[in-house]
């Protein structure tokens, strides 16, 4: 069953953050029932503490900007360190203040390792989600920055098996399915350890269990990450974020940005490797074929099916885990058909065989 976008109009931001903080979602002391968790405490701050922890929203401490929003980092009076996201002070368009509220009602009902932590947020003067802030920066810049110095392999493995787990967890494990419709490098933050955090809620849907999916418009996400349906059909469930996922790990394999405007597509240029089993093509030349074959070869299967170009082929994140874990061996390797169909390269190539165009900067769009 498909649904269209039903979510009321007219809610005033502030009305909208203070409705949180008396919700019935947000659990207190004594109303928790065994299997659910307690919400971690959200803490409202001032404007003034927002400046004072910036320098006063200082270009130094701009650390990321993305569609509709600025990030600062910031240094709390007792040594914490933030990330304030900033709705952007240009923004002009109503849209993207609903997708800034989204954000704050999908974060506050997560909390898994390898989601991002919101400590609380600020309505004065504007509206600014604070997360704790992660040094490692995010997964993007780790593998496509300036740094010379090479993401190590079990590193990557880390990353994939954390991002993998964190989208279960989102699809899975929370009281509404939770399609977070972005999943890309650089919303993949880095924490200590390199464990790493799912973050950028802005798109993110519900999906109340009666229904299936979920039809959206306007088609938001990111270029080289768009499942057909979606991109095509404007189709959503949590097949959207399993093929997405699957091409995070070719990016994490290949160390090659999705689109490029040298290699055009990732998917097509790596689905001959994909299909021939050659995985020493695909493996990121950084890494000076220090891998562990076992696992890289678990994680280009586990890719293989993610991408499939039908929807119903994909695995669930279940599936996924158990292909990251078992490869070969588990069920879903086992009992369905592993190769790539004619029809279905055909259907890719036309899908994502465009040129892109001189006058994008694929910057932008990654
Ligand atoms: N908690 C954080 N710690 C460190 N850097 C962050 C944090 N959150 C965001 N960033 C940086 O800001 C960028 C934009 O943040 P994101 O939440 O993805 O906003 P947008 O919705 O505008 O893309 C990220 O790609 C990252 O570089
Ligand atoms: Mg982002």
């Amino acid at each position: 069953m498909s649904q269209t976008n039903t979510k009321k109009q007219g809610l005033s931001p502030c009305r909208f953050i203070t409705s949180f903080f008396g919700s019935p979602f947000r659990k207190t002391n004594g109303s928790l029932s065994n299997n659910e968790k307690r919400l971690p405490s959200l803490k409202c701050f001032s404007y003034k503490e927002i400046m004072n922890s910036t320098n006063s929203f200082h270009p130094d401490n701009l650390v990321g900007r993305g569609g509709y929003s600025e990030v600062y980092r910031g240094n709390l009076s007792d040594g914490q360190t933030i990330a304030v996201k900033m709705l952007a002070k240009d923004n002009n368009n109503a849209n993207k203040e609903k997708e800034f509220l989204m954000e704050l009602g999908v974060i506050l009902h997560v909390s898994h390792p390898n989601t991002a932590k919101l400590v609380g947020c600020c309505i004065e003067n504007g509206l600014y989600l604070i997360f704790n802030f992660t040094e490692n920066g995010t997964l993007a810049s780790a593998l496509h920055g300036k740094s010379c110095e090479s993401l190590p392999w079990p590193i990557r493995y880390k990353i994939v098996i954390g991002v993998a787990k964190g989208l279960h967890y989102l699809h899975k494990c929370c009281k509404h399915r939770i399609i977070h419709r972005d999943i890309k490098s650089s919303n993949v933050l880095l924490g200590p350890d390199y464990e790493p955090q799912i973050t950028d809620f802005g798109l993110a849907k519900w999906l109340p269990n009666k229904w299936t999916h979920h039809a959206v418009i306007p088609i938001e996400g990111t270029f080289g990450y768009l499942a057909p349906e979606y991109f095509m059909h404007g189709i959503v469930d949590e097949k959207t974020d399993v093929f997405a996922f699957g091409v995070l790990l070719l990016e994490i394999v290949t160390g090659r940005k999705p689109v490029d405007s040298s290699t055009k597509n990732l998917l097509l240029w790596a689905m001959p490797h994909m299909e021939s089993g050659d995985i020493a093509k695909l493996a990121d030349p950084k890494l000076e074929a220090n891998y562990d074959a076992e696992q890289l070869q678990r994680v280009v299967l586990a890719a293989s099916y993610c991408v499939r170009q039908t929807s119903v082929w994909r695995p669930s994140m279940s599936e996924v885990l158990e292909l990251l874990n078992k490869g070969h061996k588990s069920e879903i390797a086992r009992t369905s058909i592993p190769k790539f169909s004619s029809d279905e390269l055909d259907d890719y190539s036309m899908v994502f065989g465009y040129d892109i165009p001189e006058d994008i900067d694929l910057e932008d769009y990654l």
